[in-house]
């Protein structure tokens, strides 16, 4: 009989239940405790859990043997019983007790364990409720945190695109669909394969080492005509960016040290003492620009992304340390440079990106603050970012950067030489460098602004009690005790001594001058941009860089190559589509030939709209029409493949 009005249950051995003993079953289930009366060696015995009680002797059995109890007479709680007639059906419970002794009478002595089903049921319903909130908390946490941080414009953006992302990845698993990909993925590598050779005319190929070493004429001979392929007019300022060019009497020197210190490797210091003390004056130089106090130090490296890479090793490893962070998280601007993306990926750090304002193209530090959690490790801003030229507002992120007690990285890899000097020179500036509260750690690059030959970088922090989280040190190593400061061990000591020359050379009146002159030009081909009514330029730079985008009814990527077929070079970029111009000292005397043939190539696509299709829209045209981007990827690491064909 059920107490509390509750029915019986019939003793069928069926795995089933019926309805009645179902319903009797969920109510005992919200109970806390429960008790059985069972039959053990032909006698019942009310048992709860745990509970120890002597039996007649059973035949057959040893210490630690475990039965299964399977005679219940009844299960119950506080306020519920479910009573069999005579057994309750044994798929509701499951009742083992363990044999502990036999005693001296004909009595043994067993442990119960009343872990029946319906108590395990209970656990299972209770457990699958706290993974269920879980998911949900997981999942709401970062809708939440999408709609909060991008707005629910760009959430809603990134859902559908999400979904198109699952569709069309299904999709390239149908054999028909993937072979067909596949075909124009082979069509896009040949092109690009065949534009590549093209270009390298009947050089000799050498696959393998020359059976005899060639005389020293002939490796100048060949070199020669390896330089000669290059084809893009750089020297006439035709390239964006790319060379950071101080003159050829600069570049002779820049030689020349290389030359003297060919062999350098600052590992060893007890070796080359002079390239320690190139590298410690190149550092503490470029701190001294950048308003470092007296406690500010750093490190050189091998160029921006390496320095970038470092402090974010350097956070993670520094918050892992002083606040136990192992799920590091950083949040940045999504104009930061992708080496930020590279240290995410190498060192497993959550990257939370933050759009721009769209008029300003600056951070939206509100919605910076709000993506930021306790697993934030650092914030990072540009002064200038390399899309567009912006400089972040640093003094914003320096308040938010000292709330949170968080890490803040100014990227001046682009800035480098040129941000320093924009007061001096009669520019607006920003506030940027370590007289900002809250600034921790800055990266400018030397070779880029500053001159100096590819290969060179400073990595600047606030204190050296953050700089150390950026050594790697090895006690114990077989090889002796192991001491580095970045990334590489072996480093050439001879673009250090570059480094240092170019420093030297230029002075800080060689920067100023060659910021006049860089920051006018930029300037001129700005206005040239802003006089043609189907562009428009993104923000409003302060820096080296210039970028514009065209009116609704032209691809501006037509424009861009309308300009490569005159002979520029320069840089496409996405979300939302432009080009720009990382004005370099080479542009100084380019720049009125190129807001003429800019205004020329934008007249003409006016005249005739469909006369622009080149490479560039077709590439950025394709990549943003495909959901996945993962096919996008896959040609990249194709193209990279290619480098590396001999
Ligand atoms: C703003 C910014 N940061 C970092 C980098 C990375 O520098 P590098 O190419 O020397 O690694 C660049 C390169 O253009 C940059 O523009």
């Amino acid at each position: 009989m059920m107490r509390r009005g509750m029915s019986t249950v019939n003793n069928q051995m069926s795995s089933t239940l019926d309805a009645n003993t179902s319903s009797c079953v969920q109510k005992l289930r919200d109970q806390l405790r429960f008790y059985a009366v069972a039959e053990i060696a032909g006698r019942p015995f009310l048992i709860t859990q745990n509970d120890k009680v002597i039996v007649n002797r059973l035949n057959d059995v040893k210490v630690g043997d475990v039965l299964q109890l399977d005679r219940v007479r009844e299960l119950g709680s506080k306020d519920y019983s479910l009573v069999g007639q005579p057994y309750v059906q044994d798929a509701v419970y499951d009742i083992q007790a363990t044999v502990l002794e036999h005693t001296k009478s004909k009595m043994i002595q067993i442990l119960t364990t009343l872990s029946n089903k319906v108590l395990d049921s209970r656990r299972l319903a209770l457990l699958k409720n706290v993974v269920f909130l879980l998911v949900l908390y997981h999942y709401w946490g970062r809708f939440y945190a999408k709609v909060l941080v991008g707005g629910p414009v760009r959430a809603l953006h990134d859902f559908k695109d999400h979904l198109k992302k699952i569709i069309f990845r299904q999709m390239r698993r149908i054999p028909s669909i993937q072979a067909k990909i596949d075909a124009e993925l082979g069509k896009t590598i040949t092109e690009m394969e065949e534009s590549m050779f093209s270009k390298e005319g009947d050089i000799v190929h050498h696959h393998q080492l020359p059976a005899h070493g060639m005389t020293i004429d002939q490796v100048r001979d060949s070199l020669t005509k390896l330089q000669n392929m290059e084809c893009a007019d750089w020297k006439g300022g035709r390239v964006s960016g790319t060379i950071y060019h101080g003159g050829s009497e600069l570049t002779d020197l820049l030689a020349e040290a290389y030359r003297m210190f060919a062999v350098a490797n600052p590992l060893h210091p007890e070796v080359f003492p002079g390239i320690r003390r190139m590298e410690a004056e190149s550092v503490a130089m470029v701190l001294n620009m950048y308003n470092a106090p007296a406690t500010g130090c750093g490190t050189m490296t091998s160029g921006g992304t390496e320095s970038i890479v470092m402090a974010c090793k350097t956070y993670r490893d520094m918050y892992k340390d002083l606040k136990g962070i192992t799920d590091p998280e950083m949040v940045v601007p999504v104009t930061i440079h992708a080496a930020f993306m590279k240290a995410a990926g190498y060192f497993n750090i959550k990257l939370i990106t933050v759009p721009v304002d769209p008029v300003t193209y600056k951070v939206d530090v509100k919605r910076m603050e709000k993506a930021i959690t306790r697993n934030t490790i650092m914030i990072a801003g540009s002064a200038v970012n390399f899309p567009h030229g912006i400089a972040d507002d640093i003094v914003a992120l320096g308040q938010l950067a000292k709330k949170r007690n968080i890490g803040l990285h100014v990227d001046c890899c682009l800035g480098s030489f040129i941000m320093p000097f924009l007061e001096k020179a009669g520019f607006p500036t920003t506030p940027f460098d370590f007289r900002v509260d809250g600034v921790t750690s800055i990266s400018c690059d030397t070779h880029k602004y500053g001159f100096a030959a590819k290969g060179s970088s400073i990595i600047m922090y606030r204190y050296p009690s953050i700089r150390k989280y950026q050594y790697f040190l090895s006690a114990d190593w077989t090889g002796g005790i192991y001491a580095s400061p970045s990334v590489a061990g072996s480093r050439p000591g001879a673009l250090i001594a570059g480094c240092w020359a170019a420093l030297m050379k230029m002075g800080e009146d060689g920067y100023l001058d060659t910021c006049q002159q860089i920051i006018g030009t930029r300037r001129k081909i700005q206005e040239g941009i802003e006089s043609i009514p189907q562009l428009h330029v993104k923000g409003s730079p302060i820096g080296p860089v210039v970028a514009f985008g065209a009116e609704e009814s032209m691809n501006v990527y037509d424009v861009g190559d309308k300009l490569s077929s005159r002979g520029w070079n320069i840089s496409p970029l996405q979300n939302p589509p432009a080009l720009h111009i990382s004005v370099t000292l080479l542009w100084v005397n380019s720049a009125d030939q190129f807001v003429k043939d800019l205004k020329e190539s934008v007249q003409e696509l006016v005249t005739n709209p469909s006369s622009g299709k080149g490479s560039t829209a077709s590439i950025y045209g394709t990549a943003a029409s495909i959901p996945d981007k993962s096919i996008v990827e896959d040609v990249a690491a194709s193209f990279i493949d290619l480098l590396y064909k001999a």
